[in-house]
């Protein structure tokens, strides 16, 4: 049994494992995060039942970790300094000048890299496991983040190791993405946000608690590799090459640069091309390339000799706040939004920016007519940084006491930071729910758009989600440039989003802090929506991110009324209240797509294919990246060509087997082999 265990434990976390690699590191999934999520947890059952089996390298240890006191001080194998910048073009051949002048006119070359708007660790690593994880600190001394770094899914827990010991050096950060959800979920909550994707990639690592970490989804990027405290290999290209084919990521957007002139085109390129990445960078980095060059060129107190930080300009402008207007959110926020005198920053044109709460107005001291400092950094909605100028401050602005749309009145609830209109058929919670139910991801209406959702909240044809249920053709073409065709279209959407699983409806309800995630959490646990409206609290809380505030937040809306009633109506509609598992998709190759070719020893095709397809994997005709792996026998052909160009992973019929574990009795050719 033990064996049998540690068989499939191992199999579960090296397919893990390569699977957060292809999407943590290669950016390239095969399977989606339902999947994924599904692996792990088998995994976690099989370690819970076999606690001995458990190693600091299994991919479920990335969670693990307790809250800690605080952090200890951990001193660097070498400093780790800091780059000197280059603010222009000039600066950067000052620099170029003094770096061919103290190399005598030897030839060199620069590795050019993104400069990631993160902060910078180390990551320790002993016989290719993942042991100490250090913060930058003072440069001579930072503090050990170990646990926190182990959450972060692009930081190899284990690796083929070139060196019994070595360290790599690099950038944690957030994506845009990650920021603006971590934002919008604070914001909602009630707590202080984070001024910018940096700021709370700093502050998620330098949590106590790791499974916070854990939630934050940071990357780490990888550019250096060192052997003592020194760079492991003569070049740096080279460092990087292997860092990227130990597993670790590295970023793509690198180049190998004769002369200033390439690196002014590279530092030219992406400046204008940030805006295109989902990450933030702040410039480019400029080393030289030859780690012998690097020594003789030396470091000053500071910073190396060796390299240059060429900086993009601040993307700020200066203009009027020229009013605020208030609006509502689906769930009754209501968030002050300045209306700012049109300025263009960096080629584009900003006349709003938001400004979160009255806390954030109170902060900066903002008052209409004042002259404002904004600053544009990437798809981040503009930001007011500071007043520039006071203007006439003879009307300070006040957040309203009634709705500005319903005009019921608003609260402002003990330790939150929004106020909130409390009237659930308020137009414009009512216009924001009915996108956030139709929207992408969640019951996935097309056609249903801002302007048709405008015209039905407004025409009072639609006063809650349930009633996109009894449209019908006439309603639908009696409204502004609306044709039949349309309007079938859409029905026939609508009617096809009766199909979309519980974990989209229970989305789609908008049950404060119940996103897609916890949504699918739940349905994975409960598996009916009824079973949800009735569990306790404590049963709420034993599903996997549901804790007191979200499982309150579930009570609260199951227990009002009008959810009831809402619900009922959207049951006899027809919607999908259960979620049922199919338990062919469950078994042990689910989500793994297989490409048959050649003959098996003892398997038909067709054999291989049911077996196949009992253990839940599916089988396709041909290879692509979305081949998890392909099944050869004799004469294979050129899928096994094609697998090998793709890096796919190529099985025998006895593998194939092993990793389908045992069939179903009566079913199972007989293989003595
Ligand atoms: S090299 C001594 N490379 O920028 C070498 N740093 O302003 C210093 N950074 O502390 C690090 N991207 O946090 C290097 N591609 C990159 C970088 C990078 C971002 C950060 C790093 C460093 C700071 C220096």
């Amino acid at each position: 049994m033990a064996a049998s265990a540690l068989r499939e434990i191992e199999r579960l976390r090296k397919e893990l494992r390569r699977h957060e690699r292809l999407y943590y590191v290669l950016d390239r999934p095969e399977i989606s995060d339902a999947e994924y999520d599904a692996l792990m947890r088998t995994l976690q059952s099989l370690e819970q039942a076999h606690p001995d089996l458990v190693t600091p390298d299994s991919p479920t240890q990335r969670v693990g970790g307790k809250p800690r006191e605080g952090f200890v001080k951990v001193r660097h194998s070498s400093a780790m300094l800091s780059l000197d910048n280059a603010l222009n073009d000039g600066e950067l051949r000052e620099f170029d000048h003094r770096v061919n002048e103290l190399l005598r006119g030897a030839p060199y070359q620069y590795v050019a890299e993104l400069k990631l708007d993160g902060l910078s660790m180390a990551a320790h690593y002993e016989d290719g496991q993942f042991r100490l994880a250090v913060t930058r600190g003072d440069g001579l001394t930072g503090e050990d983040v170990t646990e926190n770094a182990r959450t972060i899914r692009s930081l190899p827990l284990r690796v083929k190791p070139a060196f019994p010991r070595f360290e790599v050096r690099g950038e944690v950060m957030m994506t845009r993405r990650a920021f603006h959800r971590l934002n919008e979920e604070r914001q909602l909550l009630g707590l202080p946000l984070y001024a910018n994707p940096r700021n709370s990639a700093a502050g998620s690592l330098r949590i106590l608690d790791p499974s916070i970490t854990a939630a934050r989804q940071l990357e780490f990027h990888t550019y250096f590799v060192l052997v003592d405290g020194a760079p492991a290999y003569p070049s740096h290209w080279q460092s990087l090459e292997a860092l990227d084919s130990m597993g670790f990521k590295v970023n793509p957007n690198r180049a190998l640069v004769q002369n200033v002139e390439e690196l002014r085109e590279f530092c030219r390129k992406w400046e204008e091309r940030r805006d295109s990445l989902p990450y933030e960078i702040d410039g480019i980095v400029a080393k030289v390339d030859s780690v012998g060059q690097q020594q003789a060129l030396g470091w000053t107190a500071k910073a190396p000799r060796w390299a240059i930080a060429f900086k993009f300009p601040a993307r700020q402008a200066e203009t009027t706040l020229e009013g605020i207007e208030v609006q509502v959110g689906r769930t009754g926020a209501l968030t002050p939004v300045a209306r700012l005198r049109p300025v263009i920053v960096s080629g584009v044109t900003v006349a709003n920016a938001t400004l979160h709460n009255e806390d954030e107005i109170r902060r900066l001291d903002l008052h209409i007519g004042d002259r404002v400092v904004l600053e544009r950094s990437g798809d981040v909605i503009p930001k007011i940084l500071r007043v520039a100028s006071p203007g006439p401050r003879d009307i300070p602005f006040e957040m309203p006491d009634r709705c500005p749309v319903c005009q019921s009145e608003v609260v402002r609830a003990e330790g939150e930071a929004a106020r909130r209109c409390l009237n659930t058929n308020c137009p414009a919670r009512l216009k924001e729910s009915v996108r956030h139910f139709a929207a992408r991801g969640v019951m996935e209406i097309d056609g249903m758009g801002d302007a048709l959702v405008e015209q039905l909240v407004n025409a009072g044809i639609v006063k809650n989600v349930a009633d996109l249920y009894s449209l019908n053709l006439a309603t639908l073409t009696g409204l502004q440039r609306m044709g039949e065709k349309s309007a079938s279209k859409i029905l026939a959407n609508i009617e096809a989003s009766k199909n979309r699983p519980l974990a989209r409806v229970l989305t789609g309800l908008g049950i404060p802090f119940v996103g897609e995630r916890t949504a699918s959490f739940l349905a994975d646990a409960f598996g009916d929506l009824d079973a949800i409206a009735q569990a306790g609290a404590d049963t709420l809380k034993g599903v996997e991110e549901v804790g007191p505030k979200v499982a309150e937040s579930i009570q609260r809306f199951f227990h009002e009324p009008n959810n009831r009633q809402l619900i009922e109506r959207l049951r006899r509609a027809g919607l999908q209240f259960t979620g049922t598992v199919n338990r062919a998709q469950a078994g042990p190759l689910k989500g793994m797509t297989f490409v048959l070719t050649g003959t098996l020893p003892n398997l038909t095709r067709e054999e291989a294919k049911t077996r196949i397809e009992a253990a839940g994997g599916k089988v396709a005709g041909s290879v692509s990246r979305k081949t998890s792996f392909v099944v050869a026998g004799q004469e294979a052909g050129s899928k096994l060509d094609k697998a090998r160009e793709l890096g796919i992973a190529v099985l025998d019929e006895r593998q194939l087997l092993d990793m389908a574990g045992a069939p179903e009795a009566g079913n199972a050719p007989n293989l003595s082999t």
